[in-house]
């Protein structure tokens, strides 16, 4: 079928814009990204919508400013309206935060009170996450297909994705939205620098879920340079010479460790270049044993990326001077690549996650995996793997079933599901701690989550 050849496109452009969650930190850098690429992704309009006007207003002058030193003619529109952000856009990217990083904050530290890995998408913080934004991101698809071009599409970034993406596949399965993450990408950033060749020159294969999967190909010309990764990983995990320049967005202290985690990993199983993010599934207590239960990831964020951003906005309100307060790197250029070829058919090659459909031979069909995929203005078309080899398939399972059983858990607000998929997790050693994470986390999210309810009380 060419189906999508005969349907593409719904105009060449210019399009409209609208980016959910336009308080975000990454909105100047993601912006930025808009800008440098104009040329190829013509924009008439940007809309900012957040739910939180108040934040939002913070970043918008800044976000203005990034427009306007590129061009006169982009309308600018800041908003809380959907309807006024949604009206007959072409393409929406979604990068809500739900409970914002106080929340996250919580996601952490609850379960590191309980010796267990604190994290943002990984582990019971993971979860927690994913109770809270699988309803409003399907409150946004409902309001985006009232109001947008029917066409339109939902690029999201909203975490955690593996979780997000399944919500949807099972409440809106014919929407328009692309679930995408920049962590391949910025491996890939690494991969190429390691390597001494252009980002653009490596081709990967790659089999997983979101956060949860391993590249077995790294080929530059058409010859695989895995060998090659391995000896260097062998000495500094995925770390390059240059972490800042090669990778601003991350390149902090914690991101340092992370790559070099990459290290203990393949030492134990080198067929593949593990996702970092399978430091937390691996090697969760030496994971724990390194953090600072008093002060997490959240705080750092807070302290560092947010403040500097709100420090430049307020700045440059009072001097009309901006200073150089955001990344513009591999996050807006990786959104802006999906979109270009989402808009244009140009079945470029991405990871990005999709129902499965047999491109993992040896996983269940409706899994939602992450895989290369052609983008064409149709949707991903996943490109075939195979079937991967068992420890890997068990592993996958069994993460699969635990955000499976989350986003069941969220749909009929069970909470014997939820329980299931907390001691599911393999960050979490006992039953028990996932029973104490479970009440602790219900008490922190009371304003957030559905109300789960026990089927079997008191024994009957
Ligand atoms: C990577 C992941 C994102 C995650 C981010 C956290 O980019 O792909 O899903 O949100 O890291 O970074 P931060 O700097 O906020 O800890
Ligand atoms: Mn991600």
């Amino acid at each position: 079928m060419t189906d999508h050849v005969k349907s593409s496109v719904h105009t060449k452009g210019p399009f409209i814009l609208a980016i959910a969650g336009g308080g975000s930190t990454y909105t100047p850098g993601i912006v930025k990204s808009l800008m440098v690429k104009l040329a190829e992704f013509p924009l008439a309009e940007i809309r900012l919508y957040d739910i939180d006007s108040e934040r939002q207003n913070v970043i918008a002058p800044v976000v203005e400013k990034v427009i306007r030193d590129h061009s006169d003619s982009i309308k600018f529109t800041v908003t809380s309206e959907p309807e006024v952000a949604f009206s007959g856009a072409h393409f929406v990217f979604a990068q809500m935060r739900v409970g914002q990083y106080s929340m996250r904050e919580q996601d952490e530290k609850i379960p590191l009170r309980h010796g267990v890995v604190g994290q943002e998408t990984c582990g019971p913080g993971g979860l927690a996450y994913g109770l809270r934004t699988i309803l409003p991101m399907v409150e946004l698809i409902d309001l985006v297909e009232r109001y947008a071009d029917k066409k339109a599409w939902i690029v999201n970034y909203s975490n955690p994705a593996a979780i997000v993406a399944e919500g949807v596949r099972r409440l809106r399965p014919d929407a328009r939205v692309l679930n995408i993450c920049d962590m391949p990408v910025a491996a890939m950033r690494n991969i190429a620098a390691i390597l001494g060749v252009d980002r653009d020159a490596v081709t990967v294969n790659y089999f997983g879920l979101n956060h949860f999967g391993w590249f077995t190909h790294a080929f530059v010309d058409g010859v695989d340079r895995m060998p090659e990764l391995r000896k260097h990983v062998a000495k500094f995990g995925l770390l390059t010479e240059d972490a800042a320049a090669t990778d601003p967005q991350h390149a902090d202290p914690s991101w340092v460790k992370t790559w070099r985690n990459i290290q203990p990993l393949m030492e134990h199983f080198p067929e593949y270049l593990p996702n970092p993010y399978m430091q937390y599934y691996l090697m969760p207590n030496q994971i724990v044993e390194h953090q600072d239960p008093d002060y997490t990831r959240a705080n750092e964020v807070m302290d560092g990326r947010e403040k500097k951003l709100f420090a430049a906005a307020a700045e440059y309100k009072k001097t009309g001077i901006l200073s150089d307060a955001f990344h513009v790197g591999v996050h807006g250029a990786f959104i802006v690549d999906v979109a270009r070829s989402l808009a244009f058919d140009l079945r470029q090659r991405h990871l990005v996650m999709v129902e499965n459909r047999g491109a993992i031979a040896n996983l269940p069909y409706d899994a939602m995996v992450e895989v290369p995929a052609y983008i064409t203005s149709q949707g991903p078309e996943a490109i075939t793997v195979g079937k991967i080899p068992l420890f890997y398939k068990g592993l996958i399972e069994q993460q699969l079933a635990c955000e499976q059983l989350l986003v069941e858990a969220t749909i009929e607000g069970s909470y014997e599901k939820a329980l299931q998929a907390f001691t599911l997790n393999r960050t979490v050693p006992t039953m028990q701690h996932a029973k104490a994470i479970l009440d602790d986390m219900i008490e922190a999210n009371s304003d957030y989550w559905p109300k789960l309810k026990k089927a079997f009380v008191d024994g009957v």
